[in-house]
């Protein structure tokens, strides 16, 4: 989705914010621009395309300011160009303005200012912003900064959804104004300089301290200082976060892609996930949660909801808090949740996942729990997200910056911190099970058993070349190993465009089977003891029907024969997807790397998902 960057200091502000926009690409985007505070006034440089083409735009070379902001646009009201890229001016050229998310009343508004005489030059809902604040700073004595935070405050009581906005204007050449809604916005601390960003990764390289603003509050940034306003446009002291991802972690070092770096880093991500709380012969411990036993007992059903990769993570939780917490819980898609008016009580837990935090219907879902008074724990990996706000409490995945947009390392560390969690509540309920005990040392050894999986990544290599130009592929598993199907579907259709599906092994005959013929490639991944045989019994049929198998397992197959078979090490089935799932990960990317491919930049997706 769009990203935002912003800079003032004493340096040329150009080449940080492009700097900035191309650390912002990984969001996905369809145009780029920036706008600086020029000697005569802003001046606005934008384009359709690569931030890398508004690098070669002649125009740019005249940008010689010290301040200025940045946007890469995801085109939602009209088509991708250079007149709906951002910045937007109003007519008037005196204020610039970048933002973020969506105004979903901006026809009425059009038509407000239109009746007042402005005319509109773009199809962007963006477009209002700065003329609105036109608008409103002529009415009032322009007599300073106040004013002008006045007329940002009149502008945007009349918007209605989500903003994030970055305002520069001629009045105040040595300030820069910022304010959000429902929309991410970071602002980071240099010396004499500071920065602002939508994501954290993209001024890392800058700083790392960093303010976190909450919706409505204003933010003005000089040289040497940040002011915070409240939503009465009063002052207050905001407090500084030392952010401690290092820079080398939002960088792809030696590795061709983020996303081949992100898989490699399961194990370290994991081991820092894991942390403190997971320590053997102890209880766990997980300081961010105050959760009473008692408070357990009442509870009448758990709802873990999310999106995409990050809700098939949550699917994996479900057994254990079912069989050792006796806690209903169930699944679900937060789009479909937020609709659907579900059963939340006062006595519902809410769990809510997702590696960004900001997820639109992922946080509206865990606004409807709040109405209900229903307790809350958001699972993010970044610190100070929309959610982890929101939320009654937080537990972080300590994955470090995803920029990748197919997710890898931050769906393994949710898995295994979900994991973490199930025991954590089944201890604080006073149940005990061996089984319990022999998970956490599962959950230790896990990190050491991604690297004997990542040795197999020549192996798989060689299997993507042979299946690259496939049309369809299907995935199947049972019980655990069918969430694993899912995300390995997702995966695979997301980076390589293949169509693919994910099917339980038993509903193959229920109609998928159908699809089976001659040479069709069909995955299955087996790790469950129990529930193994039945699905070679799937894969046999499909295997008569003609279909290659690549096989990913840590049972004894030696009586069967499949095309491809992955070995993994032997794991407890409550967490067997953070391994069956490298394979999946690797397949799907050296598949995407064959056809050549963008594979950290998917088309029409994005990393984060900031509108519904
Ligand atoms: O940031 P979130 O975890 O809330 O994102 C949820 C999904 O958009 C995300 O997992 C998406 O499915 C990924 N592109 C999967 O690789």
């Amino acid at each position: 989705m769009c990203g935002i960057v912003g800079y003032i200091g004493n340096k040329k502000a150009k080449p940080i914010l492009i700097n900035g926009l191309l650390r912002l690409e990984y969001r996905g985007y369809d145009s780029a621009g920036i706008a600086t505070i020029e000697s005569n006034g802003i001046k606005n440089v934008k384009n359709k395309g690569r931030v890398a083409e508004l690098e070669n735009n002649s125009e740019i070379n005249e940008l010689e300011g010290t301040i200025g902001i940045g946007h890469t646009r995801w085109a939602t009201h009209g088509k991708p160009s250079e007149i709906n890229s951002h910045p937007h001016m109003d007519n008037k050229k005196t204020t610039a303005v970048v933002h973020n998310g969506i105004i979903e009343n901006y026809i009425e508004l059009r038509e407000f200012l239109s009746k007042n005489g402005y005319e509109f030059l773009s199809e962007t809902d963006t477009e209002v912003i700065p003329n609105l604040i036109h608008y409103y700073y002529e009415k009032t004595s322009k007599s300073g900064k106040l004013d002008f935070l006045k007329a940002i405050k009149e502008t945007v009581n009349q918007l209605k959804g989500s903003f994030a906005i970055e305002v520069l204007n001629n009045d105040f050449k040595n300030e820069m104004f910022v304010l959000r809604k429902d929309s991410p916005m970071v602002i980071g601390k240099g010396i004499e300089e500071n920065y602002i960003s939508s994501d954290i990764p993209a001024i890392l390289s800058f700083t790392k301290d960093f303010y976190l603003l909450n919706d409505f509050e204003f933010a003005v940034l000089g040289r040497d200082y940040i002011e915070f306003y409240d939503s009465n446009l009063e002052k207050f002291n905001k407090e500084i976060k030392n952010i401690t991802w290092d820079m080398s972690s939002a960088e792809k070092g030696n590795y061709a892609d983020f996303m081949l770096k992100e898989i490699f880093e399961q194990p370290k991500s994991i081991r820092e996930t894991i942390g403190s709380r997971v320590v053997k012969n102890a209880r766990i411990q997980i300081d961010e949660l105050d959760i009473s036993k008692e408070y357990l007992q009442n509870v009448d059903r758990i709802y873990i909801v999310a999106c995409g990769t990050a809700m098939y993570a949550g699917m994996t939780a479900k057994k254990i808090l079912e069989k050792y917490c006796r806690i209903q819980t169930e699944v679900d898609i937060a789009s479909e949740f937020r609709y659907r008016n579900p059963l939340i009580t006062d006595r519902t837990l809410c769990i809510y996942i997702s590696q960004s935090g900001e997820t639109a219907d992922t946080i509206a879902a865990l606004n409807l729990a709040k109405e209900h008074n229903a307790k809350t724990i958001a699972i993010s990996n970044v610190i100070g997200s929309s959610i982890v706000r929101e939320a009654d409490y937080s537990l972080y995945t300590h994955a470090g910056p995803e920029i990748a947009v197919a997710s890898t390392k931050a769906y393994t560390s949710q898995i295994v911190l979900l994991a973490i969690l199930g025991i954590y509540f089944a201890e604080v309920l006073g149940v005990s099970y061996n089984e319990l005990e022999e998970l956490k040392e599962e959950i230790l050894e896990v990190p050491t058993k991604i690297e004997e999986v990542l040795k197999k990544a020549d192996q798989i290599k060689q299997f993507a070349k042979k299946i690259a130009n496939e049309k369809d592929v299907f995935f199947i598993g049972r019980g655990i190993d069918y969430t694993v199907a899912l995300e390995g579907a997702l995966k695979l259709k997301e980076i390589s465009y293949i169509h693919s599906e994910a099917y339980a092994a038993g509903e193959l005959k229920h109609g998928p089977i159908a699809l089976i013929e001659n040479g069709i490639t069909v995955i299955g991944v087996m790790t469950d003891n129990l529930l193994s045989s039945k699905t070679i019994s799937n894969l046999q049929e499909v295997i008569t029907r003609g279909a290659k198998t690549f096989i990913v397992t840590n049972q004894n197959l030696e009586n069967v024969s499949f095309n491809e078979i992955i070995n993994i090490p032997q794991i407890s089935s409550y967490i067997s997807p953070i391994l069956s799932v490298v394979p999946l990960q690797l397949l799907a990317y050296y598949i995407s790397k064959e056809k050549g491919l963008d594979v950290d930049k998917p088309r029409n997706l994005a990393k984060s998902v900031t509108v519904e």
